[in-house]
C-alpha cells in the first residue's frame, strides 16, 4: 500500500508530479490556507505532510499526528515548527534551503534600493504630475562607499553580500561564525552586534527566528543605529519589536525601513508601522518568483519522499 500524503495547500506542479507517483495523495485548498481544525482532524490519517509555512505545527499539532514519519516545510524557516517536539516523536522534519537563497537575495537588495532612492515616494509624485527637476528634489542615499551591516552571513546573508559587493558597499556581519566566504567576499565579522549597528548605513536581517533572536531589534538596539541608516528586514517579523521600529521611524532614530516580513501575517492594516514615516512593506515575497517557489515544490517533494522510502532526505532539519 502507497504511504498516504497530505499537502496542505497547493503548491507547483514539479513536486506534485514527483509526489502522485509514489505516494497516496491529498491536496488542500488550491487558494488560503486549510483553516487549523481541518488540519488537526486530518493530521491522524497521514504518514506523511508538506507543510507551509502558515501551519503552525505546536504540540497539539504533532500530538493530533500519530502515525507521521515526515514534515516537510516548503520554505527554509520553520519557526512555524515545534522541530524538538516532533524529533523527540520520531517524525523527521526537512526543509528547503538553497533553491530560495538567490530570489531572496534579491528582494533584500530590492528593498534597500528602493528605500535608499525613495521609489515609492518617487512613483507617487510622478504620478501627480506636479513636479520640477531641482538640484534637491528627492535626494536618497548613495550605496557607493556605505557600510551594509547583515545580521546573519549564512545562505542568504552571504548572497546579499555578493551583490552588495558589486554596488561599492563595504560589508560587516554579526551572529554569525568568522567564515571564508567572508574574506573573498571583503567582508568583516563583527563578534558585537551593537558595534555592527553603530557603523552600518544600512542593516539587513538574515538570521531564523528563534528564541535567542526574537526581538533582536528592540529599541535599544535601533537607537544604536546612525539617523541616516536604512534598516531591512526579509528574515522574520518576529526579529523586530514592530512598535520600538514605528517610533524609530517617526522619531529619526533612522532613515527608513524596507519590510518583507511582520509578525503576525499579514500585519493589520491599523497596526502603527503602517502610519509610521518613511516605511515600504512587502507582503512576504522574498521567495516568490517561478524558479524558487519550484525549486521549493520539487526540495519538499524529494525530502517527503526520501523519508517515506526509508532513505536520508538531503534537507534534515536537525535540533
Ligand atoms: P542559514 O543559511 O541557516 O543562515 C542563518 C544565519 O543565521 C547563519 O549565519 C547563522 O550563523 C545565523 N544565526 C544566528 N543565530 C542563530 C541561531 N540562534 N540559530 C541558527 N542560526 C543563527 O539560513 P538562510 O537560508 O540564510 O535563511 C535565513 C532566514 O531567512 C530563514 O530562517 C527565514 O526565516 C528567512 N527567509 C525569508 C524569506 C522570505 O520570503 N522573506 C525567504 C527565505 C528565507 P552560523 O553560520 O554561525 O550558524
Ligand atoms: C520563507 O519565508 C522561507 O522561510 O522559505
Amino acid at each position: 500500500m502507497k504511504p498516504k500524503v497530505l499537502v496542505t495547500r497547493s503548491i507547483p506542479e514539479a513536486g506534485l508530479a514527483l509526489l502522485r507517483e509514489r505516494v497516496d495523495l491529498e491536496i488542500g485548498p488550491s487558494e488560503g490556507f486549510m483553516p487549523r481544525e481541518v488540519l488537526l482532524a486530518k493530521l491522524p490519517l497521514f504518514d506523511g505532510v508538506l507543510c507551509l509555512l502558515k501551519d503552525r505545527m505546536d504540540r497539539e499539532a504533532l500530538d493530533a499526528a500519530t502515525r507521521l514519519k515526515v514534515l516537510s516545510n516548503y520554505g527554509v524557516g520553520y519557526d512555524n515548527i515545534d522541530v524538538p517536539y516532533a524529533t523527540a516523536k520520531g517524525i523527521v522534519v526537512t526543509n528547503t534551503p538553497d533553491v530560495l537563497t538567490e530570489a531572496t537575495a534579491d528582494m533584500a537588495f530590492a528593498l534597500l534600493l528602493a528605500v535608499a532612492r525613495r521609489l515609492s515616494e518617487a512613483e507617487r509624485i510622478a504620478r501627480e504630475g506636479k513636479w520640477a527637476w531641482a538640484p534637491d528634489f528627492l535626494l536618497g542615499a548613495d550605496l557607493h562607499g556605505a557600510t551594509l551591516g547583515l545580521v546573519g552571513f549564512g545562505r542568504i546573508g552571504k548572497a546579499v553580500a555578493r551583490r552588495a559587493k558589486g554596488f561599492g558597499l563595504r560589508i560587516r556581519y554579526t551572529l554569525a561564525r568568522p567564515s571564508a566566504e567572508g574574506d573573498e567576499l571583503g567582508a568583516v565579522h563583527v563578534p558585537i552586534p551593537e558595534d555592527l549597528l553603530a557603523e552600518s548605513d544600512f542593516v539587513s536581517l538574515h538570521v531564523p527566528l528563534v528564541a535567542e533572536t526574537r526581538h533582536f531589534m528592540n529599541e535599544e538596539r535601533f537607537r544604536r543605529m546612525k539617523p541616516g541608516a536604512i534598516f531591512v528586514n526579509t528574515g522574520r517579523g518576529g526579529l523586530v519589536d514592530q512598535e520600538a521600529l514605528a517610533r524609530a521611524l517617526n522619531e529619526g532614530w533612522i532613515a527608513g525601513a524596507g519590510l518583507d516580513v511582520f509578525d503576525p501575517e499579514p500585519l493589520p492594516a491599523e497596526h502603527p508601522l503602517f502610519r509610521a514615516k518613511n516605511l515600504l512593506p512587502a507582503p512576504h515575497i522574498g521567495s516568490a518568483t517561478p524558479n524558487a517557489r519550484n525549486g521549493m515544490a520539487v526540495c519538499a517533494a524529494t525530502n517527503l519522499l526520501a523519508v517515506l522510502e526509508g532513505r536520508t532526505p538531503p534537507n534534515p532539519v536537525l535540533v
